[in-house]
């Protein structure tokens, strides 16, 4: 459809659209606007990463979870997970390794697990900062205090990822228990930005009850927020949780969601999430040809891969650091990109500087 081309070429011009016309381009999309959207993805990748795709360690060090999220398999009411931790020991170790694979992002993402205290997180902060100071810091933690985020920072961390889960409160509300609000994620969002934070949000597609109207919303808030990084992935039912018999997210609407995200802010990371590779074998490659630039292997010791199991048939479960990084080094070339290995940093004004749109330079 024309009109379906000329709200993308508008969302290029110009970085906004309304919430209506999100609305409609969204509820219309079909395979010529996919085309259309993926073709100027892929040019404004190019323009700010070439054919480079920055990849991001992560370290899944507890599945201990405070919260009972109704789509997440380590929710506290899943009786049947597994639960671990590993000791401050293991998570060094899991650095070394990545460090020594080429690695230089450190995510560390966990459950809310009280168990580690502010005092232990800034610990283990203060340690990898001192032993890899050439290396990034992430941390995905949950909510805390915005004291608590200070700290951290102040410790030694770089960024911080929060997905906001959808932007719509009522939506949020399904999805979540009465003491979690979507007021209180966003305002956590504000927070580290606020302390200096490079910032990491995003949202699953296809979660229970979505609309079109509620992705609006979460394009919407992206645009304001201007995060640094938007992760976004298929929700995929666990079979152990409230949602077992829900219907999954879609690679073509996470494909989608992905070219509209480029094309809004170009200079923006976005990662192929594992979710996605893991509803489609090729997922993570189709997502780099819609827009993505970051890939996130896994460091965590291979013992206790399966026990973070936030959906059904997470992929990379039994593989080690090693064969993950191999393989996505086959997997990027196989489609003309390359993985590289720096800290992948390029801007501390966030991804609004890709709003410049006039100045066509890379940013990195
Ligand atoms: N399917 C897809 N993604 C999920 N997450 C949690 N549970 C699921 C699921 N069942 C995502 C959430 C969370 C991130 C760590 O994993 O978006 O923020
Ligand atoms: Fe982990 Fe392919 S990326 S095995």
């Amino acid at each position: 459809m024309d009109s379906l081309n000329s709200l993308i070429d508008k969302l290029e011009a110009t970085s906004h659209l309304t919430k209506d016309e999100w609305i409609a381009l969204i509820e219309h999309r079909d395979e010529e606007s996919a085309w259309y959207l993926f073709e100027k993805a892929r040019k404004w990748q190019h323009r700010y990463f070439g054919n480079r795709i920055y990849t991001r360690g992560l370290i899944e060090f507890t599945n201990y979870c405070k919260n009972d999220c109704y789509y997440c398999g380590i929710r506290r009411s899943n009786q049947k997970a597994e639960r671990y931790r590993l000791t401050k020991e293991q998570i060094m170790e899991c650095c070394q390794s990545g460090y020594d694979l080429g690695f230089r992002t450190f995510v560390l993402q966990g459950g809310e697990d009280g168990w580690f205290s502010q005092e232990k997180l800034e610990e283990i902060v203060l340690e990898i900062r001192k032993n890899y100071r050439d290396c990034a810091i992430t941390l995905s933690l949950g909510e805390r205090s915005k004291e608590s985020y200070q700290r951290l920072f102040h410790a030694g961390a770089d960024r911080y990822l929060l997905r906001h889960e959808t932007a719509d409160p009522r939506h949020y509300q399904s999805l979540h228990p009465e003491e979690l609000s979507s007021e209180n994620r966003k305002q956590c969002l504000w927070n580290l930005k606020e302390i200096g934070y490079q910032t990491g949000t995003g949202f699953m597609v296809g979660s229970p009850g979505q609309t079109p109207a509620q992705l609006a919303e979460d394009l919407l808030f992206i645009r304001r927020l201007e995060p640094q990084m938007v992760g976004i992935g298929p929700f995929v039912p666990h079979h152990d949780t409230p949602f077992a018999k829900e219907k999954g997210g879609t690679v073509e609407l996470t494909l989608f969601m992905t070219g509209l995200l480029r094309v809004m802010l170009p200079s923006l990371l976005l990662p192929a999430t594992t979710a996605l590779g893991t509803i489609d074998p090729t997922g993570r490659e189709q997502g780099i040809l819609a827009g993505a630039n970051v890939v996130m292997p896994n460091l965590s010791p291979v013992s206790v891969r399966k026990k973070y199991e936030l959906y059904d048939n997470k992929i990379c479960t039994g593989d080690e650091a090693a064969e993950c990084r191999s393989c996505l080094n086959r997997r990027m070339e196989s489609i003309g990109y390359q993985l590289v290995i720096d800290r992948g940093d390029y801007s501390s004004q966030g991804a609004a500087a890709g709003n410049e749109r006039s100045k066509d330079k890379c940013m990195m």
